[in-house]
């Protein structure tokens, strides 16, 4: 009987180590940053972002710069809930954020100045994936840029680049530090979330 017991113990105990075991590094993961880098610090592309928080989408059409807008695209703008989250109470972003720019082409214009015309009116209207810029936070890695990263996977459609080696600071860096140093190196101004706070919540 007294075997018997034990065996029981043990096998509750074992069970219960396992389950420890199993469940803990997946905890651990989501508190990870989502930035990875290889041994030659090329930082991944990151996955899951399009389900992200969705903070804005500045648009900058060629038809409002003389048919040759640098990124003619929508500017998707993603990052993370608990770094949204955090910039909301701190004014600051957490060490490992993420921020993602995905390109979204305007869709198939029929009028010279990249606009159609939809049942809700004339306009642009998101088309294609069309590349990715990104931005880390990571302030020892990235100590001489005001401690961001800036990466870019393609100006083009899918697939991206499946990793990058970081841009330099006359591609990217300089004109951020040059504008938005106040503001965690990001255009909050341009993110309604992040610039007026989530009243909904
Ligand atoms: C000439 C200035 C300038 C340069 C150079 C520049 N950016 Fe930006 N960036 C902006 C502006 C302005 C915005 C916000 C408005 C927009 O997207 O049009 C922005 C937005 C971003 C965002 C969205 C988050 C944020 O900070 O608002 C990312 C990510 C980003 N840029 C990455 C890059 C990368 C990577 C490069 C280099 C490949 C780069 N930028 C080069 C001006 C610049």
């Amino acid at each position: 009987m007294k075997n018997y017991l034990l065996a029981i113990i043990c096998g509750v105990g074992l069970v219960a180590a396992s389950f420890f075991l199993l469940t803990r590094p997946v905890a651990a993961q989501n508190q990870q940053s989502t930035a990875v880098f290889d041994s030659a610090g090329r930082l991944k592309l990151p996955t899951g972002y399009r389900r992200w928080v969705f903070v804005g989408a500045p648009l900058t059409p060629n038809a409002l710069n003389n048919g040759k807008a640098g990124f003619p695209e929508y500017h998707h703008v993603y990052i993370q809930e608990t770094n949204v989250d955090a910039y909301l109470k701190t004014g600051a972003f957490p060490e490992g954020t993420v921020i993602v720019k995905e390109l979204t082409r305007v869709l198939n214009p029929t009028f010279p100045d990249g606009s159609r015309t939809e049942p809700s009116g004339r306009g642009y209207f998101n088309g294609e994936y069309n590349g990715i810029d990104l931005t880390v936070k990571d302030s020892k890695r990235f100590a001489g840029t005001n401690g961001w990263g800036f990466f870019t996977f393609g100006h083009h459609p899918l697939p991206y680049a499946e990793s990058a080696t970081e841009s330099s600071v006359a591609e990217c860096a300089g004109c951020h530090i040059a504008n938005v140093a106040k503001t965690d190196m990001t255009w909050v101004q341009f993110y309604p979330i992040l610039r007026d706070g989530d009243k909904t919540k």
